[in-house]
């Protein structure tokens, strides 16, 4: 990174701390835990281990955990809660139930349950988010685990919580109405008109144990027919509305570029909800939850699905984990939670083993967001080199089962880029992606209206080349640089590694 003649800058990046996009959510860095392989047991949970603390919580994953910051963590699926039934969770550990796990194919012995769960969020700091059981639960469960959680009468289910050594009411806020229950995947799946019918019945009974929870229906991929049937019909009930998506394979340029599927996904999502709102005159908002994102390709076969979805990420999953965010901050008006699937070893950030962790690439992009991004998003003019998918690189996917396209998202910048400033307009955050595999940028980043200090910090996420993998053996491969800026002003020259995700964060004057 060196100081170049603003004659030699290759892109330009323009940001007018004036021009705010909208407020950025913190529950945007929330994440996900499911019963999933080795995501909670040998994971999160781990008794017995040298590790773990009194609660059987891994010190070393929390520790790491904390580091991301987590506002908001999910649970307990994804696919595995269409087959769940809560109450085989609660009381003492050795009399729950060990079951046939029939999502993954596998056996569940309870011992992590929800006031597991609820622990491991307060110790987390972060707010607890249940999906309920629309695949083989019935009304009656989900009414009583909002009562279990919530229940502040001197009735059963709250009551029950009590006698299990709760006084005082979870006060959990975010529900969400069932799990991919359009897919032939999922336990008790169906179609969009019978999902929304029971899915009223299902909000209806949850909201009238506790009125102040906040409903999500179960999206699909923000712009299918599925999307469009619940968002008409759960509208007048729901607060948000979920979106998945899984992007990669292909290659470098595919996987790095088709989070923009994203971008695609929140437009016509946020159309899709804007029509509800208007045709029905609903009056409260409803935003978007994207509540399982990430990068999963390597481990998508049937095979590999029943090892725990142990997917080890390189350095281009990071530019992709990186590209994603940015993509949340650009739509901040819509996007109102994200949960990165998942937290640790399932196509997660943390790996483990039982004696110890390494922090894979994608950690390093997510833990500088969690805590450097602000408050207002920027709108970021950028002019910079691009590139454009054709359709050889549409056709070289593999081990692939979505049918997306991407090619036609471009031509794509070569730097994506986000800006942010506190709401005092002082703090300034700027993040970059430079996708060039080979090519350093050198930008011309000019401020308006506003100067840079001088002495601002750099960080930036990188490695040897773009497969470069973090493992136990190398757990530094793909890491994160600091180093200070000397120079500050009205106009920076910066010169972008390739294949890095450089975050500058710094007080503009
Ligand atoms: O996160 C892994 C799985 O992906 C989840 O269980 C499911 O919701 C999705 O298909």
């Amino acid at each position: 990174m060196g100081v170049f003649g603003v004659e030699d800058a290759v892109a330009t990046i323009k940001i007018d701390p004036a021009r705010a996009l909208g407020r950025v959510d913190r529950r945007l860095f929330g994440n996900f835990i499911e019963h999933l392989g080795r995501c909670i047991y040998g994971g999160v949970f781990d008794e017995g281990s040298a590790l773990a603390d009194e609660h059987g919580f891994r010190r070393d994953v929390l520790e790491a955990a904390r580091g991301l910051r987590v506002p908001i963590l999910r649970w307990p699926g994804g696919n595995f809660v269409s087959g769940y039934h809560w109450t085989d969770g609660i009381g003492p550990r050795e009399q729950r139930p060990r079951r046939l796990e029939l999502a993954w194919r596998a056996e569940e012995s309870n011992r992590f349950g929800t006031d597991e769960f609820i622990a491991y969020c307060r110790a987390l700091g972060a707010e607890p988010y249940i999906c309920v059981n629309m695949g083989s639960g019935t009304l009656d469960e989900a009414q009583a685990w909002v009562e279990y959680c919530n229940g502040t009468g001197n009735t059963y289910w709250a009551n029950l919580r009590r006698a299990n050594g709760h006084p005082e009411p979870y006060r959990v806020r975010y529900w969400g109405l069932g799990n991919e229950m359009y897919g032939a995947w999922q336990i008790g799946s169906s179609s969009a008109e019978d999902y929304v019918k029971r899915a009223r019945q299902f909000a209806a009974m949850m909201q009238w144990t506790d009125p102040s929870i906040e409903l999500v229906g179960c999206g699909q991929w923000g712009w299918t027919e599925w999307d469009r049937i619940v968002i008409d019909g759960l509208a007048p009930l729901v607060r948000y509305h979920s979106v998945h998506l899984y992007t990669g394979s292909g290659g470098y340029r595919r996987n790095v570029y088709m989070p923009h599927q994203a971008d695609r996904a929140l437009r016509l999502c946020e159309a899709l909800i804007e029509r509800a709102r208007y045709e029905q005159k609903i009056q409260h908002p409803i935003g978007i939850a994207f509540d399982e994102w990430n990068v999963w390709y390597r481990t998508r076969t049937p095979q590999l699905r029943q090892a725990g979805l142990e997917e080890r990420y390189d350095l281009s999953d990071a530019l992709a984990v990186a590209t994603f965010l940015n993509v949340f901050i650009r739509h901040c008006r819509s996007v109102q939670i994200a949960n990165m699937a998942q937290l640790v070893n399932v196509i997660a950030p943390i790996f483990t083993r039982p004696d110890g962790l390494f922090l894979q690439t994608i950690y390093h992009p997510l833990r500088l967001y969690a805590e450097h991004v602000q408050t207002v998003a920027l709108e970021a003019f950028v002019d910079a080199p691009t590139d454009e998918l054709g359709v050889e690189d549409e056709q070289a996917v593999t081990a692939d089962d979505r049918p997306w396209r991407v090619a036609d998202l471009g031509p794509f910048s070569l730097l994506d880029v986000t800006a942010s400033v506190d709401t005092d307009g002082r703090e300034l955050c700027l993040a970059v992606v430079n996708r060039d595999p080979h090519a350093a940028i050198p930008t011309r980043i000019e401020l308006a209206g506003a100067e840079l200090v001088g002495g601002a910090r750099l960080y930036e996420v990188n490695g040897a080349d773009p497969g470069t993998r973090n493992s136990f053996e190398q757990p530094e491969a793909v890491q994160v640089q600091e180093r200070a800026l000397e120079s500050g002003g009205t106009c920076i020259e910066l010169t972008f590694a390739p294949h890095s995700v450089t975050v500058v964060r710094g007080q503009l004057g």
